[in-house]
């Protein structure tokens, strides 16, 4: 055993002049100061000495002990705060040839690329995109779409309602131009300035007519909700996109080239339209619209249609002796369902990773 405390002390700190990282600090921690390490063996063999040379000894030893302590400490700082690299890191090579990792990089949810797909081609045909408020009152999602209170119609559209104290403030302003005098969304009355979440984007028609004057083209895609039990074909959200053109003289045969042209080009060229008779309180005559051709070996259903009704549009203040038009509404679900392959309308909601990497 060293015994020697001018050797070990000059040792010692000659070593610690070359640490370069925690590894060999601890290393030397553990050479001097560990159990077995050479200071501690000199202290633990203080008690065989005689006792004139063991007070000497001891308290070199102990002063010793005490700088190495504080020298580790100070050490240990230092090494953090400039962050050396770990042991070894001289004899590590980086291959700088070797690929990168790719990064993960987002995409676009499939329902805004349906969107998207579908507003390119209304541009093209000439029509604007509009958008609308998600919260609405009782008047534009009903009243002005010929659906007044009690009308049993209204049975069509289970609805959220929302309980709000001061309905009127909450209502945002469909489009951005300024009111006119027949916009109503900035007038009192006594009723269908109740709150709800839009059934429909149905109501963007009332919206868009008070403050605008025809001809015009309009498209608008948005969210709506309705209140009813979740399968694979029911949301309580889902996506719709209305479409309404209004001038004078507009009839079914325009419709039917409008729609057919839009199909052909977000699915193929062979497909073809047909309309059924339906109902739908805003239009008459009002129509359900099926296609075929290119992957549809079958008649299938895709939106509802119909010419506007002459009561919404004296709602908004045009005189439907002078005007005509259509309007349609398509659920963007459904569209994105048969271009995807997607078989449950909940997925598209569920924002499960397992289902969106796959678009
Ligand atoms: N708003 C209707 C619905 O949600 C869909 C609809 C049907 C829209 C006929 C229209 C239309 O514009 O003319 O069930």
């Amino acid at each position: 055993m060293n015994m020697d405390l001018k050797e070990i002390k000059n040792e010692v700190f000659k070593e610690l002049s070359t640490v370069e990282n925690t590894d060999d600090l601890e290393n030397l921690r553990v050479k001097y100061l560990g159990r077995k390490g050479e200071l501690t063996l000199v202290l633990r063999s203080l008690k065989d000495l005689p006792i004139n040379q063991r007070k000497k000894i001891g308290s070199e030893a102990n002063k010793l002990r005490n700088e190495l302590e504080n020298k580790i400490k100070e050490k240990v700082g230092e090494l953090s705060a400039y962050g050396r690299p770990t042991a070894g890191w001289q004899n590590k090579k980086v291959d700088i040839t070797a690929p990168g990792v790719k990064i993960s990089q987002g995409h676009l949810h499939p329902i805004t690329r349906v969107i998207q797909e579908i507003e390119e081609i209304f541009k093209t045909i000439g029509f604007e995109i509009i958008e609308g408020p998600d919260i609405e009152t009782e008047y534009y999602n009903f009243d002005a779409l010929n659906i007044p209170d009690n009308h049993p119609a209204r049975d069509m559209w289970d609805t959220f309602w929302l309980k709000l104290a001061d309905s009127k403030s909450h209502v945002a302003n469909g489009t951005s131009q300024m009111a006119n005098s027949r916009d109503r969304s900035n007038k009192q009355s006594a009723t269908g300035n109740k709150l709800l979440l839009r059934t429909h984007t149905s109501p963007m028609q009332a919206r868009y007519m008070e403050k605008n004057n025809p001809p015009f083209r309009i498209v608008v895609p948005g969210r709506v909700f309705r209140y009813e039990a979740q399968d694979v074909s029911h949301s309580h959200t889902f996506y719709q996109l209305e479409g309404l053109m209004v001038d004078k003289d507009i009839n079914v045969a325009n419709f039917k080239a409008v729609i057919e042209e839009f199909l052909k080009r977000l699915f193929s060229k062979d497909i073809k339209a047909r309309l059924r008779p339906s109902y739908f309180p805003f239009v008459e005559p009002g129509f359900e619209v099926d296609l075929k051709g290119g992957q549809f070996k079958d008649w299938v259903e895709i939106m509802g249609a119909g010419m506007v009704h002459p009561n919404v549009f004296k709602a908004v203040g045009y005189n439907p002796a002078n005007w005509q038009g259509f309007a349609f509404g398509i659920g963007l679900d459904r569209i994105a369902n048969i271009k995807y392959g997607i078989d449950d309308i909940r997925l598209l909601y569920s924002g499960d990773l397992r289902f969106l990497n796959q678009f």
